[in-house]
Parts: structure tokens; sequence; C-alpha cells
């Protein structure tokens, strides 16, 4: 990364600083708080504890949060308009006590996630940068996976949907070929999940005739 941790906290934090007083569902990630201690954020913390990577408009991860209120999720995602759709959804009702969002990209996780938090990490539709030459900004690489495995509890799972077949097929090799992830599918992949609440890009890709590639990992 070409700036320092303080640097980019300040920079991620500079656009959504008048966003911070009027929602409380939306955490400031800045020094002083850093690593995250969930337990100072969310009331229950015996909950189990869920965290999605690149939330897009935040539709799903709201349903989840609802339907699921025994469990807490933490969602991020870097873009500044992704935050706002976001809050604009959040707005519109009551405090969701089992959900906290936070404009937040892949950099300085390891440093800003203690080791063993997350039960469960969703990446939904990340970007699949299909040409050749951008395939250096996929997020998930093995590097990320040690960043993956450090950030999961004993035992949690990573979940990974795509409607992109070659980095999908990148992906399940990538772990498959690593010692810190074990298969959790009893196949190498599945194409569709009963009671799955479908991301906005997911139900677009489906409208286009895409397959989608579900893929689920647990840590050893
Ligand atoms: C293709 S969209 C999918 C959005 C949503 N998950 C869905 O399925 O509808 C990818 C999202 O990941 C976010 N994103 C991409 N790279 C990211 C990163 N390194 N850290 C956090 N968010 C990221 C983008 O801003 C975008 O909202």
């Amino acid at each position: 990364m070409w700036i320092t941790l303080p640097e980019y906290l300040k920079k991620i934090n500079e656009d959504s600083k008048k966003y911070f007083s009027i929602n409380e569902n939306i955490l400031e990630v800045n020094e002083e708080i850093i690593p995250i201690d969930f337990n100072k954020i969310f009331d229950n913390n015996d909950k189990l504890l869920k965290f999605e990577i690149g939330f897009g408009n935040c539709e799903s991860l709201i349903k989840l949060a609802l339907k699921y209120p025994e469990i807490n999720y933490f969602g991020i995602d870097r873009k500044m308009d992704r935050i706002r759709t976001a809050l604009s959804k959040l707005n519109k009702r009551k405090k969701i006590h089992n959900l906290t969002i936070a404009r937040l990209g892949t950099d300085y996780l390891g440093k800003i996630i203690n080791p063993s938090t997350f039960d469960e990490i969703i990446m939904n539709f990340p970007d699949p940068w299909p040409k050749k030459k951008h395939h250096k900004n996929r997020t998930l690489c093995t590097e990320f996976l040690i960043v993956l495995n450090n950030m999961l509890k004993k035992d949690g799972y990573f979940r990974f949907s795509s409607d992109h077949e070659e980095y999908s097929m990148e992906v399940l090799s990538l772990f498959e070929n690593s010692e810190l992830f074990r298969n959790a599918y009893d196949c190498s992949l599945k194409n569709e999940i009963n009671d799955r609440i479908e991301t906005q890009f997911e139900r677009h890709k489906k409208r286009e005739g895409f397959k989608i590639y579900h893929l689920k990992f647990q840590k050893i």
C-alpha cells in the first residue's frame, strides 16, 4: 500500500464524517478504535459474528441481519457511493442492533481486525477484473488467504459467490491448494443454494442468464 495506515484512515473518513452522527449503524474506523473491539460495538457479544467484504448496496446484508437477529453482522465497502446507498436504506428504519457497517477496503484488515474475530467471512461477487493485465487487482490472492485465515475463529467459514467462471475457478484452486483451508462442501462448488438471500448483483446476473458459483471453505 502506498500510504500509511493513519493516512489511509484519514482519507477514507474524510467523505464519511458527516454521516457518523446521523446514523447509528455506521462506525468510524479511526486510530483510536483499532484493532476493533466488537464487544464494545454489539450489546450481545455472545452471538456469532459474521463479516461481509464489499456489501455493495447493502440490501442482502440488511436482509440477513433482519432475518437472523441472533447473529451480529459487520460489513465493509470501500466505495463512498455504496456507503451512501446503504445509509439511505438504513436511515428509513430504526437502528438494526445486530448490524454495523464501515467504509473500509481490505488493504489494512490485518491491522484493523484482531485475529480469531469472525465466525464467517462472506464475499459476494467481488470485482473479477476480467482482463488478464488487471488480474493483479483481484482481492483474493495467496497473501489475502492468510489475512482471511487470521481473522477467522477456529473452524470458521469463508464463503464466496460469483458469476465469473474463470475467477471462481482461480479462487477454488487457490483455496484447495492452501494448507489453511479445506473445502466445506462435499463437492467442489454449488450453483444453487437453498434459502439463499440473493444480492442485487446476483439477481441482475441471474436475469442475464449467468450461472452462479458458490464456494465455501473452513479454516483448518
Ligand atoms: C460487483 S460489486 C458486488 C456488490 C454486492 N456484494 C452484490 O453482490 O450485490 C463489488 C463490491 O465490492 C466493493 N469492493 C471492491 N473491492 C473492495 C475491497 N478491496 N474492499 C472492500 N470493498 C470492495 C465494491 O465497492 C463493490 O461495492
